[in-house]
């Protein structure tokens, strides 16, 4: 099992030939899921006492179970957060995958975590966050509020400043991955109802707080923000809420899980007036940054924050906690960690940041491009203006029977996968545009089958 001799070096020309093949594919399958029972009924158990050999397993997963497995860089994927790996991203995760690196600490990884700690500088630099500024990669954008607000609810506790059960105000269209992080750490959440498009506020926290009781506001550590709301694609007004949070001394998070990337475009930085002044800021490159999965980075404004609040302690671990070296374990709920920001760094060191701006606004465009259409279709109605790369908009006369029925349609038959969404009570279709291959016949081809 541990040796490289002639079966394994075979294998691994089978693997890197399958791998290079599915880089290079051109147009990229779609596929889509089956049921347990046909999967079960592809080949029957694969594990077994005396294993299958590699060929063999690997013949499986190609002609059987890949093709019950969607591949999110297909170029009409516009249901979630899709994501689009740069072919020299995906091709650099394999280069991890050879090497065995244990990212927890420095002194395991300090090469590795040493690169990866220059994307993280460039994604703060986005966000003009102040030199020290840090953090790690983490799994997600999920792991990374989680890690944030723990950081921040930390601090504040630390500081004698929570009296009672640690509180956090936030809007109600906040990534549900908010609320979770609030039950796992058992934060109380205060909703505050946004502007007409949603939008968090200095305003709309000031009504908020001017609601809640004196033992209440005594409770309250932070403000969790959203820069690219995962329904919409709208930015709080982050400036209104950094004036808040410094007004009420509490820390300011802000989630820029899919829309931080949008930082990269010059006509589109005033949206995000403010997002220098968060105290933790996440923001995910396995989604519109071009990264495999699983990729998401969490920064802190001072880094030692989470270092109190995260460093995991053991008689194991206390030699190299006392080195105060720069350990990713300890800036997040974690401690072994793959080097997950090395195939970002690898495409961002490969192409060249302008070329992340400059596909960036590709997806940009056809997100225009797409708005026009709808505007432009009298059966298609847009439901709210779009600020980064998400389309919400009605079909006159549908229900919601008929917007899963359509998108089930468009799945079987390999058209699409698109997935309706709900705004504002009302059931609606959600395109989300992530990749810069998408083209304007991909989007005529899906709207005009809305048609009839
Ligand atoms: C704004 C926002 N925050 C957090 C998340 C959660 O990220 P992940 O799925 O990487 O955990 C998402 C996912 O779409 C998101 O859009």
């Amino acid at each position: 099992m541990h040796e490289f001799g002639e079966s394994e070096k075979k294998l691994a020309n089978s693997i890197i030939e399958y791998s290079l093949k599915r880089i290079a594919m051109d147009p990229i399958p779609l596929d889509g899921p089956a049921t347990p029972q046909e999967l079960h009924d592809l080949y029957g158990p694969n594990i077994t006492e005396k294993g299958l050999g590699g060929e063999e397993a690997l013949k499986r997963f190609a002609d059987g179970y890949a093709l019950a497995t969607m591949s999110t860089d297909h170029p009409r994927f516009w249901a979630f957060v899709p994501v689009a790996p740069t072919k020299a991203a995906t091709l650099f995760d394999l280069v991890v995958s050879a090497s065995c690196i244990s990212g927890s600490t420095w002194i395991e990884a300090a090469g590795a975590v040493y690169l990866e700690n220059e994307a993280l500088a460039w994604l703060s630099s986005l966000a003009g966050m102040p030199q020290g500024a840090g953090g790690t990669f983490v799994s997600g954008g999920s792991a990374g509020n989680l890690s944030g607000l723990v950081t921040g609810r930390e601090k504040y506790r630390r500081l004698g400043r929570i009296q009672g059960r640690p509180a956090l105000l936030t809007s109600r269209d906040a990534h549900s991955s908010v609320a979770m992080a609030a039950r796992i750490t058992d934060i109380e959440v205060f909703l505050v109802d946004g502007d007409e498009k949603g939008k968090l506020t200095g305003e709309a926290l000031r009504q908020k707080w001017a609601e809640l009781s004196e033992p209440d506001r005594a409770r309250v550590f932070g403000v969790a923000s959203t820069a690219g709301v995962t329904n919409t694609g709208i930015v709080d007004n982050l400036a209104g809420v950094a004036e808040f949070c410094t007004e009420h001394d509490l820390w300011m998070h802000v989630d820029g899980a899919y829309g931080g990337a949008g930082l990269t475009q010059p006509e589109l930085r005033d949206l995000y007036k403010g997002i220098e002044r968060a105290d933790s800021f996440v923001i995910d490159p396995h989604k519109w940054l071009f990264a495999p999965f699983d990729c998401a980075a969490i920064i802190y404004r001072d880094p030692t924050d989470a270092e109190r609040a995260m460093t995991q302690e053991a008689a194991y671990l206390d030699d190299v906690n006392k080195e105060r070296d720069w350990n990713p374990a300890s800036f997040a709920y974690h401690l072994s960690r793959r080097v997950r920001g090395l195939p970002f760094w690898f495409s961002l060191a490969t192409y060249g940041t302008d070329a992340y701006r400059d596909a960036i606004a590709e997806t940009l465009k056809i997100t225009r491009y797409c708005t026009d259409q709808v505007r432009q279709r009298p059966y298609l109605e847009l439901a709210i203006e779009p600020e980064l790369s998400v389309v919400v908009f009605r079909r006159s006369g549908w229900s919601d029977g008929d917007y899963v029925a359509w998108s089930e349609k468009l799945l079987k038959e390999q058209v699409a996968f698109v997935q309706p969404t709900t705004y504002r009570g009302e059931r609606m279709m959600r395109f989300c545009f992530v990749n810069p291959r998408t083209t304007e016949q991909d989007v005529n081809e899906v709207l005009d089958t809305m048609a009839d």
